[in-house]
């Protein structure tokens, strides 16, 4: 039987958190060997946003080289550019045809961003969930590991598939998400009723994957929590809630496990052992993603490869997504 797809992607905007990680990346590296895996960087979504363009061409290099600290093997799966495969932007644009101005504008992710970047409310901000669409239905995907926050996008990819497959016939396979439930929204350390994010402003709310020791210390012991002192998961208490997903996620134990692991112990101990449990697992990723940057020739040889091979399949789709729409392709 074919293996079944899986697709997905991270944007190189900034620096990656804890979120990142056990939201999606992780789940990449544990499914990249039952399934035929491509993971991109999504280097087209990151310009909606005000990008400095020396800063994306690292970040996107600083990317390439942390998804392969993290586990992923280049040899097992296609890691590539974006933007180097030029039919993404293509299937976008027909795509859009199929997209309603409407339905674009009630997306959670478009609301919240264009209340933070006012002054910048682009059509790419707006079309950002068709290309995400183009993007995972290229490849005939069958699942896309993702955090909670992409559900609606998920969903909005699998109408326009099915839209287009009405109008013009079968020509894409519906995709499905996989959200995995422990870790797929980690929340703000100063915020913990919402995502930790890249993007924040207060640079203690999220722990980066570049992070240091000291700083992860740091910032798990001024993470927000409540009085009672009592490390218990209850939706009362948001930020020792989420402190215990994000130790059990790294711990790889159940939250209950946790719970039980910090009975009659106070929130400093428990602070001091999130801190290290997640020091200690990061600690191996940065020595070894600054081992590969090292080499860039490396890594642009893995992403050069990834790029043919994530061509060869995306050509077919759009080939077939022209001839069905009518484009005129020679006799
Ligand atoms: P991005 O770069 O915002 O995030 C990458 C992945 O990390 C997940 N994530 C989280 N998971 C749990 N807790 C958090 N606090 C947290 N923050 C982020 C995200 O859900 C995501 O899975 N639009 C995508 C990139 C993309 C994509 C795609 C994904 C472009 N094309 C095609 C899948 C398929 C994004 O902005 O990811």
């Amino acid at each position: 039987m074919e293996e079944k797809v899986l697709y997905s992607a991270a944007q190189p905007s900034g620096n990656l958190t804890i979120g990142n990680y056990i939201g999606a990346i992780r789940n990449w590296v544990n499914l990249q060997h039952e399934f035929t895996c491509y993971y991109a960087i999504a280097d087209m979504h990151a310009i909606t946003v005000r990008q400095d363009p020396a800063q994306l061409r690292h970040r996107t290099l600083e990317l390439a080289a942390l998804y392969i600290a993290c586990g992923i093997d280049p040899a097992q799966c296609t890691l590539y550019v974006q933007s180097n495969v030029s039919a993404h932007a293509e299937l976008a644009w027909v795509l859009n045809t199929l997209t309603y101005v409407g339905e674009m504008e009630r997306m959670t992710q478009f609301k919240d961003k264009s209340l933070k970047h006012p002054e910048n409310v682009n059509m790419g901000l707006m079309d950002y969930p068709v290309l995400m669409a183009a993007d995972i239905l290229l490849y005939q995907t069958d699942l896309v590991p993702v955090g909670i926050d992409q559900r609606q996008h998920l969903e909005i990819t699998r109408d326009i598939a099915a839209r287009f497959n009405n109008r013009y016939g079968e020509t894409f396979r519906l995709p499905e998400g996989y959200i995995v439930k422990e870790g797929a929204k980690i929340n703000s350390l100063q915020d913990p009723l919402h995502k930790m994010s890249k993007s924040d402003e207060n640079p203690n709310a999220s722990v980066y994957l570049s992070d240091d020791r000291d700083t992860v210390m740091r910032k798990f012991k001024r993470a927000v929590t409540d009085s009672d002192n009592c490390v218990v998961a209850s939706e009362e208490k948001p930020g020792v809630t989420n402190l215990l997903n994000i130790y059990s996620a790294f711990k790889n134990c159940t939250v209950a496990e946790a719970e039980k692991q910090f009975e009659g112990k106070g929130y400093g101990d428990f602070k001091t052992a999130v801190g290290e449990t997640v020091a200690d697992v990061l600690a191996p990723i940065q020595a070894e993603q600054k081992r590969l940057l090292a080499d860039k020739q490396y890594l642009a040889d893995i992403l050069k490869r990834g790029e043919e091979n994530a061509f060869r399949t995306a050509r077919k789709t759009l080939s077939k997504v022209y001839r069905k729409v009518g484009f005129y392709r020679g006799e």
